[in-house]
């Protein structure tokens, strides 16, 4: 078994790539290392600097490769970005899917496990959102992920490939090694940035909005431990040995938490005052993005096993001393 991890010198996809060191799964990596961290792959595992939007290097690459399964969590990720820049967007994220499943078919690779997002669902009409939630997104990051989605249901419907799309919510926390965790330029997230906000690396943190129709009037999401997610892609690729054609499964742990509650625990754990300016809402920020993570437990088998604490926890420890 080889898996090819694209997009794994990234945040998640790095911790994808740990997981299957330790699990002893030869795995290499492509990632054009645009906003990757080439100290976050181990030494010893192959890192092919490609681009997605050049079809003709993805290919080559993929020939050398010969994958029996790829986890894709390339992309541009950035939601105010995308709305500044949807042809960057489109082209990064859609076309370099494209030209990696063109890939995929010229090197006899046939499953696909695919980083999508609840972004994909755009405002939520229901407290908790499952994968039936209409597929409604409000910026050009989440309709570039409905594409990706769409073209490989397609491609799963004409039996080209079996994918899996895996919608996560809040993706947070690190490696509980210390060795590898959140590190993104600029960071728009609210734990690594409330972190820096408490090791005074940052002013103030921002808080977007406090008259939310929320508990305390923040906006609460559904935060899960990186090492929840890569446990997930790993049953993903199992349920794929079984298992024709296509599936969207939603990752995460079924628990709100607002911005205000994140807030007090960072102040606990870290014994430090996170100092906070309250500003206007953002546009297009819903009050409450919270999973059902029915369908993963169904199909998959999974459960999370971190809580809120032991994210942050591993975040502290993180961002404290990170290595990139
Ligand atoms: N972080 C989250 O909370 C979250 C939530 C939902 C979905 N996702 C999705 O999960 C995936 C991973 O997110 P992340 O936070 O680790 O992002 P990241 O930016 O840390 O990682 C993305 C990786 O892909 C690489 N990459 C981007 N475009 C590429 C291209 N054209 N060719 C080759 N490599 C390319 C980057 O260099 C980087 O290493 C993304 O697809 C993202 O949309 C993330």
């Amino acid at each position: 078994m080889k898996v090819l991890v694209v997009g794994g010198a990234g945040y998640i996809g790095a911790h994808m790539v740990r997981w299957l060191v330790d699990h002893a799964i030869t795995v290499e990596v492509l990632d054009n290392l645009s906003t990757g961290h080439r100290a976050a792959i181990p030494d010893g595992i192959h890192l092919h600097q490609v681009d997605l939007r050049e079809r003709q290097a993805t290919e080559s690459a993929l020939q050398a490769i010969r994958p029996d399964v790829v986890f894709h969590f390339a992309a541009k990720a950035l939601v105010g970005e995308s709305v500044s820049r949807p042809i960057e967007y489109y082209e990064n994220n859609f076309v370099g899917t494209l030209n990696l499943l063109l890939a995929m078919r010229a090197a006899a690779c046939r499953r696909i496990v695919f980083s999508s997002t609840c972004a994909v669902y755009g405002i939520p009409k229901t407290e908790n959102l499952d994968e039936q939630h209409p597929r409604e997104p409000i910026n050009p990051y989440g309709a570039s992920k409905l594409a990706c989605e769409d073209l490989l249901r397609d491609c799963a419907a004409a039996g080209d490939v079996s994918a899996v799309a895996l919608r996560y919510f809040n993706a947070a926390g690190a490696h509980p090694s210390g060795t590898i965790g959140e590190a993104h330029e600029p960071e728009t997230h609210l734990i690594p940035n409330a972190i820096r906000a408490a090791l005074g690396q940052l002013p103030t943190l921002a808080i977007h909005g406090t008259d939310y129709p929320t508990p305390d009037g923040t906006c609460i999401r559904d935060y899960i431990h990186v090492e929840d997610l890569a446990s997930a892609h790993a049953l993903a690729m199992r349920w794929l040995e079984k298992n024709e054609g296509w599936q969207a499964i939603n990752l995460g742990t079924e628990l709100g938490s607002s911005v205000f509650q994140v807030l007090a625990l960072v102040e606990e754990l870290s014994g430090k005052v996170v100092p906070c300016q309250r500003t206007v809402r953002r546009p297009g920020d819903p009050p409450r993005l919270v999973a059902s993570a029915v369908l993963a437990r169904k199909c998959l088998g999974w459960r999370p096993r971190h809580d809120l604490r032991s994210i942050l926890e591993s975040a502290w420890r993180w961002h404290r001393s990170p290595r990139y």
